[in-house]
């Protein structure tokens, strides 16, 4: 169980447990909870969500948000604890009267005084619960024109709550990026005039362009005038949302910036009265993410040129090949088309994806088709995988193409007689972290006395170089040694992870 859990009820818990709130009820208090957090701040209070129980005889905390912008007064956590009826006359009044409750002289509560106002929160004709706005008055001093800004604001939003205007229904700011009030906060007036901006809020539109004040303009438009069309929500968005009559969310910005924009309309007693206005500058997160989504790009761009690039080598090298009279000399030239060639072919396979992962799969499938032209067998020996290899680091996946294209071009080159006739088979057992791979031929099977470890031809070196790099492993052996396995044949087989850990990447 989460340790933190434990002993803390949540707000349906105790409504259930203590009240007769149905669905509708507690979804108002969760979009009423969903924007809190800017009441505490404007307030610079602690709120306390408080349900008076199904009795009468008292009130349960469900809920409570520090400030962010100032000292909190309340120390401890509240919710879950149980305050009776009478002991707190202020929740008394707010919820028989259906108003805002509030007292001249602070509470005192471990040395700090606190100032307390009780919010009724009315849905439709019921008082369903109670905000006690708790002010610690240590922090407060003579306000400034910003706090003063802020606490009309709260005090506007506090009504609202108690008239039932506040939340707004099926407005919720699901944004993750959501504006808080110290990004940047606004007053409008009724017309959408702007009567006060603070100071980051004044940042974010100088960022814009904005070179005069931002008070006495109509914030609409100086926004129509600093954004491009392309880049801001339509016209009637734009003046509803920025004059202060659409609650809402929205985003907008220019080459110099990008900005959040929050707007809740502001109603205290039932007239509108202008808005308050969040605003957040994610210009810093929104360049990110596109370079994030250019830098993917950019990889793409490359696997997919270094796959060009290997397949105009591996051109001129068969155009090479074709020159030469020695036929060993040919050999040699078609073998290494072939290796260029299984590392294009990963190279495709990255540049059409976006994870640093690869199915391997399509991978081997196109190295089997690769190799099965080695040895001029003419389709007569065929080559089969079984098992899957699933993704792989892109890391692992270009030496793991050239280790199973050396393997299988042996099992071809030597295994088979020419115009000779079998099965190669590669079979693959995936975990997690590890890749068994067995490369199985049925063919004539080592030399006599063949020391895999001892042979200095290129081949089998290329192998054992690229498994060690990987920190693999590598066996080569007879068919006829295996346990349950007495056929002709050769058998190959390598243990490789996944993906290279980490120290061996730097
Ligand atoms: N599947 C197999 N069946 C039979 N013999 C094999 C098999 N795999 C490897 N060998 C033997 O191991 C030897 C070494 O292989 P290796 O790949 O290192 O060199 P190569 O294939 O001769 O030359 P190259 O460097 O062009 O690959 C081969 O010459 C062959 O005799
Ligand atoms: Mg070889």
């Amino acid at each position: 169980m989460h340790p933190y859990a434990v002993g803390v009820p949540s707000l349906p818990e105790l409504a259930r447990d203590h009240t007769d709130l149905g669905p509708d009820d507690l979804a108002w208090l969760g979009l009423l909870q969903a924007d809190w957090q800017i009441i505490a701040d404007l307030s610079f209070a602690d709120l306390v969500l408080w349900l008076p129980d199904r009795d009468g005889s008292g009130y349960w905390a469900a809920g409570q948000m520090r400030p962010t912008t100032g000292p909190t007064a309340l120390v401890d956590d509240v919710v879950g604890t149980f305050v009776a009826t009478g002991r707190r006359s202020l929740l008394d009044a707010a919820l028989r009267e259906g108003r805002i409750a509030r007292e001249g002289d602070p509470e005192w509560r471990d040395d700090v005084p606190v100032r307390v106002e009780a919010i009724p929160v009315r849905r439709g004709q019921q008082i369903i619960a109670l905000v006690a706005r708790n002010t610690n008055l240590h922090g407060v001093r003579t306000p400034s024109r910003l706090e003063l800004a802020y606490l009309d604001a709260a005090s506007e939003l506090s009504q609202m709550i108690a008239h039932g205007t506040f939340p707004h229904p099926g407005q919720r700011s699901d944004h993750a990026d959501s504006p808080r009030v110290g990004d940047g906060f606004i007053r409008v007036d009724a017309g959408g005039v702007v009567s006060y901006a603070s100071p980051n809020a004044l940042s974010v539109y100088r960022k814009l362009g904005l070179t005069t004040d931002l008070a006495g303009q109509h914030l609409a438009e100086v926004t129509r005038q600093l954004v491009p069309p392309e880049q801001r929500p339509d016209e009637e968005s734009i003046s509803a949302v920025l004059g202060g009559r659409m609650p809402r969310d929205t985003e907008l910005g220019n080459r110099a910036g990008t900005v959040i924009v929050r707007s809740i309309p502001l109603r205290p007693t039932g007239t509108h009265t202008g808005a308050l206005i969040l605003l957040r500058d994610v210009t810093d997160l929104r360049s990110r993410d596109r370079e994030l989504v250019t830098k993917d790009a950019t990889i793409r761009e490359i696997h997919h040129r270094v796959k060009n690039n290997l397949q105009t080598v591996a051109a001129l090298l068969r155009l090479q090949a074709r020159r030469i009279g020695s036929v060993s000399g040919r050999e040699a030239l078609e073998e290494a088309v072939r290796r260029v060639g299984a590392i294009a072919v990963v190279h495709e396979t990255l540049s059409q994806t976006y994870e640093e992962e690869v199915e391997f799969d399509a991978v081997a499938d196109q190295l089997l088709a690769l190799v099965s032209e080695v040895g001029g067998h003419e389709g007569a020996v065929r080559l089969r995988r079984t098992g899957s290899f699933g993704t792989i680091g892109s890391d692992v996946a270009t030496p793991l193409a050239m280790v199973l294209t050396e393997v299988l071009q042996n099992a071809m080159e030597h295994g088979f007689a020419e115009g000779g006739s079998g099965t190669v088979e590669v079979t693959v057992d995936g975990g997690a972290s590890e890749l068994a791979v067995r490369v199985v031929d049925d063919g004539v099977g080592l030399p006599p006395g063949f020391d895999p470890e001892a042979t200095g031809s290129l081949g089998l070196s290329i192998v054992r170089t690229l498994v060690h790099e990987l920190g693999g492993s590598l066996r080569i052996g007879c068919r006829a040694d295996e346990p349950g396995d007495s056929g002709p044949g050769t058998v190959v087989e390598l243990s490789i992870p996944r993906r290279t850990v980490p120290e061996q990447t730097s």
